[in-house]
Formats: C-alpha cells, structure tokens, sequence
C-alpha cells in the first residue's frame, strides 16, 4: 500500500548487495513510495553482488563507492545531485563488515589491523558521509541520514567481536554529527538498532541462527523482518518524523525493553 510519502524526495541508498539486504528492500519500498535515488555499494561487492538488477527494477543508476574512501564519497555525492536534479533529502547507511568476525579471529587474539579496518567501514565511514555531504553542501533543509546499528553496541554478544565497538562509534557519530547538521542546515541524524535479521551480514556471525531464535522469543511482537526495516526507515525519512534527530532508535519488537518471557521461561523450565 504505498502513500507517496516520498513523493519528490531524492536520495542515496548505501549497502543493497542482495535481495536479503535490508538496503535492498528498503530501495524497493522508497520508490513505492515515490522517492528517486542512487545505488552505490565498495566495487568488490558490486562485482558479487546483483546490484544491477535492482537498479533496473527501481530505475536507478548505480555510482561505486568505498564507504572509507573521501575521494570515492566526493565523487558519490556530487553525481548523485547531477542526476537527481537537486539536493539530496534522505541518505540510508547500511553498511557493517569485520576482517576479524569473517575470518573467525577470536576476541582474545584481535588483528590490529583488521580491528581498524572495522572501525573504519562499520562506523568512522558514517562520519565521511555526512562529512561529505556537509562539504558539498549536498543536503536539502529537513533532510534525514540514518544508519543502521544493532544492540550489540549496548550489551554483550560475545561473537559480535569488534564490531560491538564499531557500532558504538557509530551511534556516537550520529549524535555529534546530528548536533551540528541540525544546527546548520536542519538535516536530522539517526542509527536504528534492528532485530537479527537473516542477510549476508547477518550470517557472518557465528551462533546467527540461535540467537536469532533467542530474540524472537524475548520480543513480545517477535523480530523485525527487513521489510518491516524498510517501512520504518521510509517514516524516518518522510515529513512525519521532522522532529527526530540523534537518537537511536529501537526497532526490535519489544527485545531491548524485555526482561523475560513465558517462552523462555517454559524452554528452561527442566
Ligand atoms: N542482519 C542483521 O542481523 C542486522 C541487525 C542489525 C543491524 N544490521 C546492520 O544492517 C546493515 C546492513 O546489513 P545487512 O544485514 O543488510 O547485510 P548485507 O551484507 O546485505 O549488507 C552489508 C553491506 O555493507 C557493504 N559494505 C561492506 N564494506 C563496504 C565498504 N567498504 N564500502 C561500502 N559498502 C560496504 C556490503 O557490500 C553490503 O552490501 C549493517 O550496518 C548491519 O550491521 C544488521
């Protein structure tokens, strides 16, 4: 049921690598609801990934970016205004990889480097975002970022690995960033914390499958699916929510404000 709730807005969609990604089914439902935009994803995974099919299904053109590259960002941003025909009034950051998590480096043994190559894409590239951005002068008045983040930041799953720090680097940024993009050009910054959710990303931790099965128990709605996701960031990014900046927003079906459940209660119940 679509409403033209973005109806002449234009944006950029970060992170669509497959038909599971939340990126993806969030482009699609953008332009139902009458948004335009670009495409973009790092080069390696446009090669992986089927890109190209949803920018035909969503009549979108596609610009390469390494989030953590400002150069590939500045070329990013300016494009995206070229072809949209204006200003931006959304940008959607959905973006998480860690070396350590995918090669299965246990916490007690980090890679250094590794740990600062997850910093850097799954939290610093927000801040080059809406750096650039702010430097191009790329957003409209009233425009909304979000990134997407997960509960981790806050507690403890011991094979989220690093990017538990990331992801607490991330929302940080959207609150000091959301400070100062609301002070000069009235554009509202917020991270929404998802529910597990089964995309690439997601089944790149180790245990997924249980703790996927956990949270759904400890919601009382049950978790969020990713078009559920999709439809939230589309109310994030429309004119209802023009007063919501710098927080982070839980999206979880109840999860995070739960102690425990009759579910879980009969489950460990001997
Ligand atoms: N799946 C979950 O359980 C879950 C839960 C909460 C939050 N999230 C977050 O949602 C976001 C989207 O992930 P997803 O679950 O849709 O998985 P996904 O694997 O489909 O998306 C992750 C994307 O990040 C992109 N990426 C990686 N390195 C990049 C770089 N250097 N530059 C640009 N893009 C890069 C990948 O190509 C991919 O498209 C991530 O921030 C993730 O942490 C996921």
């Amino acid at each position: 049921m679509a409403n033209n709730l973005l109806k002449g807005k234009r944006g950029i969609i970060f992170g669509a690598l497959d038909e599971n990604s939340i990126a993806w089914k969030t482009a699609l439902k953008v332009k139902e609801e009458g948004g335009s935009f670009t495409l973009t994803n790092a080069p390696i995974a446009m090669r992986m990934g089927k890109i190209n099919e949803l920018a035909a299904a969503c009549n979108a053109e596609v610009i390469p970016a390494d989030a953590t590259s400002e150069q590939d960002l500045t070329n990013l941003f300016s494009k995206s205004v070229e072809i949209l025909g204006g200003k931006l009034d959304f940008v959607l950051h959905s973006i998480g990889m860690s070396p350590n998590v995918r090669k299965g480096r246990p916490y007690g043994d980090m890679n250094y480097e590794w740990f600062l190559k997850t910093l850097d894409i799954s939290g610093v590239s927000f801040h080059k975002v809406l750096q650039t951005a702010e430097k191009l002068d790329s957003m409209n008045e009233w425009g909304s970022i979000l990134a997407l983040t997960y509960i981790a930041a806050q507690r403890t799953y011991p094979d989220y690995s690093d990017m538990a720090q990331a992801k607490a680097v991330l929302e940080s940024i959207a609150r000091s960033y959301g400070y100062r993009f609301g002070k000069l050009k009235k554009v509202r910054v917020n991270t929404i914390s998802q529910s597990p959710t089964k995309t690439t990303a997601g089944a790149g931790i180790s245990g997924f499958d249980v703790f996927f099965d956990y949270a759904q128990m400890m919601s009382p709605l049950g978790n969020a699916s990713s078009e559920d996701c999709a439809s939230y960031i589309v109310s994030m990014f429309s004119d209802f929510t023009r007063m919501v900046t710098m927080q982070n927003l839980m999206h979880d079906g109840g999860f995070s404000s739960t102690g425990i459940t009759e579910d879980l209660i009969q489950r460990l119940t001997k």
